[in-house]
């Protein structure tokens, strides 16, 4: 047995604390120590190695993983040939599963090859029973299986599984715990992500995320200020809020306040030069909002409405809330208040009983709201949702027909919009060097559209002048104002 391990079964229980995030910090002292051993013995550090499906809060999430196994001492690696392999996963589309499956298989036999190496499941899809069983029955080599209410736990699970030697599953239901202040590694140095509320409670029939994600909670303004400021002080210029509805924030808190009022104290951190936020949800998105965005320097000029259907009838059994005519006119307030703004949605096509009027509306919808990109999707039969019961599901060749002549909407109407800004000089955030390689930078507008232009890497993180040259639909070519 190891040294370590010796030591490790002579900690009492009591000395474990028992409130957070101190007892998360315990363990990842103690897997310190483990990790000693480990490059000792193998000549070298461990390498991690997460990969992310789905939405920003996934994302989001990995980063607190990634942050908890840097702590522990493990070093990232950008491939799958690693000591430990993380897949945080989602379950928003039934492919998101099938492409999880095929690649967990294919993890196994790296697995036979390095018997050390570890395979952790997290996410969305792990919150369905189904899933967990099948990992169970027939992904035996899997490590730790945990969920998304219990990110912040890995530390504990990694020693879990240390100790014990075989499979750890620890899924929660929900939970009322928000657990702040452990380690987190940001993708990129100038820009990142905050939570200011997690879970969902509007239940669009369609969808598993408020199964899977729990009861919305809003985190307390000061602890989202404080975290705000903190990543300012480390260089961060753009930030992100992120919630399932950011626009119902703050209604449960003790000390209600709304999303627009959030948003006025973030941008009253010194530092922060940029505000993004996403999801809104259409039926929730108030004037106070409006007014807050048109008169903002550093709110930025984009907003993701997701419409999902152009039909009322559709819209009402989705349990959306809302009917095309009201969407229609919000899109017309919002446009008023700010003609500069971009605005982005999702559509779903294919919802059991859409018929051809229905999708009809929807393409009346795109053409009438100007939207300069939308994300679209097959409908997808979630189990467990109100909507995964209803009869009338639409045929697969008609919604690949739909979703086809929907694209094709979507890109004459998104290529006129991008093409507004064509000759104008606006200021963009450097990202990085792009594919194209030394000396070419790709950055974003405050709209959200990227532009490509040449320039050096020190510019990276830089706010900077770019002439916008020739529009290419979803970017543009630029040139550097110095
Ligand atoms: N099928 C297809 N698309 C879905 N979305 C959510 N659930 C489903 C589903 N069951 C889409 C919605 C949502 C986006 C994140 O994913 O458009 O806004
Ligand atoms: Fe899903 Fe609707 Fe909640 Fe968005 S608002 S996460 S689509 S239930």
């Amino acid at each position: 047995m190891s040294e370590w391990l010796k030591k490790i079964k002579e900690v009492s229980l009591e000395q474990i604390p028992t409130t957070e995030p101190e007892r998360q910090y315990y363990f990842m002292d103690l897997l310190k120590g483990w990790m000693e051993e480990q490059v000792a013995e193998k000549g070298r550090k461990l390498t991690y190695h997460i990969q992310t499906f789905g939405c920003q809060m996934n994302s989001k999430d990995s980063e607190k993983l990634a942050g908890i196994l840097e702590t522990i001492g493990y070093v990232e690696t950008d491939t799958e040939k690693a000591d430990f392999v993380l897949y945080n996963t989602c379950t928003v589309r039934e492919n998101a599963n099938t492409r999880v499956y095929g690649r967990i298989g294919y993890l196994g036999t790296m697995k036979k090859k390095n018997p050390d190496m570890k395979i952790a499941m997290c996410g969305c899809m792990m919150q369905e029973a189904h899933v967990v069983e099948k990992i169970k029955k027939s992904y035996r080599f899997v490590d730790i299986v945990f969920g998304t209410h219990n990110i912040f736990k890995l530390a504990e699970l990694l020693y879990e599984d240390i100790l014990r030697g075989k499979m750890v599953v620890d899924v929660w239901e929900g939970t009322e715990q928000i657990v702040e202040d452990l380690p987190s590694e940001h993708k990129y140095k100038f820009k990142a992500g905050v939570n200011i509320m997690y879970g969902c409670n509007n239940f669009c029939s369609y969808c598993i995320v408020p199964y899977v994600r729990g009861r919305e909670r809003s985190r307390k303004p000061e602890d989202i200020i404080a975290e705000v400021k903190k990543l300012a002080s480390e260089g961060i210029v753009e930030i992100m809020l992120l919630g399932q509805n950011v626009n119902s924030y703050g209604k449960t808190l003790e000390n209600p306040i709304s999303f627009a009022e959030l948003l006025k104290m973030v941008e009253e951190v010194e530092g922060i030069k940029r505000i993004r936020f996403m999801t809104s949800h259409p039926k929730d998105l108030s004037d106070e909002l409006i007014e807050t965005m048109k008169n903002s320097k550093k709110i930025c000029t984009h907003l993701h409405l997701p419409m999902q259907s152009g039909s009322t009838k559709v819209l009402k059994e989705m349990n959306r809330k809302y009917t095309k005519e009201e969407y229609l006119l919000l899109v017309d307030k919002i446009k008023t208040a700010m003609p500069e703004v971009s605005l982005t949605t999702d559509i779903i096509v294919g919802f059991p009983g859409e018929t051809e009027e229905d999708f009809l509306e929807t393409i009346d919808v795109v053409r009438k709201a100007g939207f300069d990109s939308a994300y679209t999707f097959i409908y997808s039969k979630r189990t467990g949702t109100v909507a995964a019961k209803m009869e009338n599901q639409v045929p697969e060749e008609v919604v690949k027909d739909r979703f086809n002549r929907l694209l094709e909407e979507i890109r004459i109407t998104s290529e006129a919009c991008a093409n507004r800004y064509t000759g104008k000089t606006m200021e963009v955030l450097v990202e990085e060097e792009n594919e194209q390689g030394e000396g070419r930078l790709t950055g974003r507008l405050s709209n959200n559209l990227l532009v490509h232009f040449n320039g050096g890497k020190e510019l990276i993180g830089k706010l900077v002048p770019v002439n916008l040259k020739e529009c290419k639909g979803f970017y543009y070519i630029g040139e550097l104002i110095l």
